[in-house]
């Protein structure tokens, strides 16, 4: 077994990549549960493309076929209902998975140098995420999947000059139909799937080249004298990398990172499987109720609202009377998020060590967003609209005010090295 193995090491690396990756990766030891959420997100990953997979061994990607064979895996397939729950519930999961992980990275500045890079194959991740939960939406063929669509591939016809033609291009029809339905469908289950897999990657390479931040958003250090004078920081990653470990402000990953991962993911079992077998639906906000029923080219239903995760976004474009006006506003928010290491020009990165204003500039976007997000999924009243306003002010205010304090702003003391009780 030694031979066989030195003999493939020797030709493909395996052992080495798996210890400098997972089982050696230096984990700063102050890390606290926010630090799960990016293991979770491959957890539901997986989940997504095993029951992706099975569904799509049943799934009849037609205008004819696609509502009728989703009751048929729901019904007369053995455990189609579980597979498609699990698939439906995951849509979600991965969604407050990747805003709580995009939340850790806020609060604890990872985003700062040296790790925009890692921060922008983030935000790739989340649009690629957007456009596959999108498409994926309109596979079932129900009413909500049908005008939910409509309304975002009509947001394209306010472009000016190549509007029209490119929403003709996007639905390859002159209304969605059948056409719309066999794009979307190769789309979610081969091309945005293989882009999302090969962003991850990206995406972990880029964070361990330059290793983890922390909740104290220092950077870790290597023991006194034994590599040059004083605490030595462990950065650039790759150059101190030696195989052999040094505990001081770092650990092992394995055990104590899989260990710690395990209990994040019992966790999340055990409330996933609570929406999945006793609140599949929950409350109609993981499935709406108008899908339900079939997709009806003649019956717009009465309110149309996008699926909870594209609320807040969906409240921003709402806010703004103007259509084209209101697209640009959804898109710079997106931008601006992709920009975050540049709005942010602090040497501090944790808000444990930051102002107080910085604090209170992160508890209104956090509530700006969430109020989005409520009121992206309300109809539109007037009193409502007044309010996204506000809300989209805050939102936009966030970046805005960030970049103004953050070049001088009264930062507490840095400790030395990570603080761990
Ligand atoms: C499918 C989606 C994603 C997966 C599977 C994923 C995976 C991971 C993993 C495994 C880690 C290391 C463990 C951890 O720190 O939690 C990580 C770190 C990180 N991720 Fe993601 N990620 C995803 C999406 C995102 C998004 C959307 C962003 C932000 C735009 C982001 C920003 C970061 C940052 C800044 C770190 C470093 C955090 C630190 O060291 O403090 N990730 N990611």
């Amino acid at each position: 077994m030694d031979a066989l193995l030195g003999w493939i090491e020797k030709r493909l690396p395996v052992m080495d990549a798996y210890k400098k990756h997972l089982s050696e990766y230096p984990m700063p030891k102050n890390f606290n549960f926010w630090y799960i959420f990016g293991s979770l997100a491959m957890l539901v990953l997986v989940n997504q493309l095993v029951t992706g997979i099975w569904l799509t061994m049943n799934y009849v990607p037609s205008g004819d076929g696609a509502f009728a064979s989703v009751e048929y895996i729901m019904r007369d397939v053995d455990y189609g209902w579980l597979l498609r729950y699990m698939h439906s519930t995951g849509a979600s999961a991965f969604f407050i998975v990747v805003y709580l992980h995009m939340f850790r990275g806020l609060i604890y500045g990872s985003y700062q140098k040296p790790r925009e890079l890692l921060w922008l194959f983030g935000m790739l991740i989340f649009l690629v995420l957007m456009a596959e939960a999108f498409m994926g939406y309109l596979l079932p063929w129900g009413q909500m999947s049908y005008w939910g669509a409509q309304v975002i591939i009509s947001l394209f016809g306010a472009i000016p000059v190549i509007g029209d033609d490119l929403t003709l291009w996007i639905r390859g029809d002159y209304v969605i139909s059948g056409a719309t339905l066999n794009r979307f469908f190769a789309l979610h289950v081969i091309a945005l799937p293989i882009v999302l897999l090969l962003l991850i990657v990206l995406h972990v390479l880029a964070l361990h080249e330059v290793g983890s931040n922390n909740p104290d958003g220092i950077e870790t250090k290597l023991p006194k004298g034994s590599k040059g004078e004083g605490y030595k920081t462990q950065f650039p990653f790759h150059k101190q990398y030696s195989g052999k470990y040094d505990v001081i402000d770092s650990i092992p990953f394995h055990p104590y990172g899989t260990v710690k991962d395990l209990v994040g993911v019992a966790v999340f079992a055990f409330l996933f499987s609570y929406v999945l077998f006793f609140n599949p639906e929950m409350g109609g906000y993981f499935l709406e109720p108008p899908n339900f029923e079939a997709a009806n080219p003649l019956k717009t239903p009465e309110h149309i609202a996008p699926v909870w995760y594209f609320t807040p976004f969906y409240a921003i474009l709402r806010a703004v009377p103007d259509k084209l006006l209101g697209v640009v506003a959804m898109g710079a928010s997106i931008v601006f998020l992709f920009l975050l290491p540049w709005f942010d020009r602090c040497k501090v990165r944790s808000y444990r060590y930051r102002s107080k204003l910085h604090l209170a500039n992160i508890i209104q976007f956090t509530i700006s967003f969430i109020a989005l997000g409520i009121l992206g999924s309300l109809p539109a009243t007037a009193l409502y609209t007044l309010m996204a306003q506000i809300f989209s002010f805050g939102y936009f205010m966030f970046f805005i005010l960030l970049f103004v304090y953050s070049k001088n702003e009264a930062t507490k003391p840095l400790p030395e090295r990570v603080t761990f009780k």
